[in-house]
């Protein structure tokens, strides 16, 4: 069993699963840190909004992988069905197509929820310009209805994609949260 875990953790060659691959006789020994990880996992619901998109799918077929059990959200505005196609079968993964604007809709989607991954939303900036209203709509409140279903179905963590529209027209590299500089978009 212990030699599974160590096929999961990293592929063969790397310096990370030979740290991994301590071997004794014919057992491997896997941290137990690792171990703890996996079987939180397993174990783990995960909604993850905009799930049908470039990083949502790529999120859902990770955790998919790791064993968790998957919902993806998402009303298919941006993202695609052909992003899904890999594991939409998969007996661990729900799509659910549905508008993050629509609070109740939401709410259903966290329900029972371990996990939140927030990737839901309309990128863009001259989309935001052309329609800024949609665009507010979708990344703020669509965003705020999340926050609070995620909050009244208890979840432990929510993790979301932010932009780097943040950082504006600052010049400082690497990009860091205290440094922004003037917003060149809405
Ligand atoms: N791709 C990048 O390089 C990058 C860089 C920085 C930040 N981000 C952020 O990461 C997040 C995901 O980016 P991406 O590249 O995967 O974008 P994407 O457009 O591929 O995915 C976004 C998904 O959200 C869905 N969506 C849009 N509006 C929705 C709504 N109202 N209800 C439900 N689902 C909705 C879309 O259908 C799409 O599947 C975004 O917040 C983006 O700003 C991306």
């Amino acid at each position: 069993m212990l030699s599974f875990l160590n096929e999961e953790c990293a592929p063969h060659g790397t310096e990370r699963a030979k740290l991994y691959r301590i071997r004794t006789g014919t057992f491997y020994f896997v941290p137990s840190t690792v171990i703890f990880f996996l079987i939180v996992l397993v174990n783990a619901t995960i909604l993850i909004t905009g799930g049908a998109g470039f990083i949502g799918s790529n999120l859902c077929a990770y955790f998919l992988h790791l064993g968790a059990k998957v919902t993806c959200l998402d009303n298919l505005a941006t993202g695609h069905l052909h992003n899904l196609s890999a594991f939409i079968k998969h007996p661990n993964f729900t799509f659910v197509e549905g508008d993050i604007r629509e609070l109740q809709v939401c709410q259903e989607a966290c329900a029972g929820q371990t996990y939140v991954l927030h990737q839901a939303a309309l990128g863009s900036v001259p989309r935001s310009l052309q329609d800024p209203i949609t665009s507010n709509e979708v990344n703020v409140s669509g965003f705020l209805n999340m926050l609070v279903a995620a909050r009244d179905a208890k979840v432990k963590r929510f993790v979301y994609a932010a932009s780097s529209s943040t950082y504006g027209d600052s010049e400082v590299l690497p990009k860091v949260e205290d440094t922004i500089g003037k917003p060149l978009s809405p």
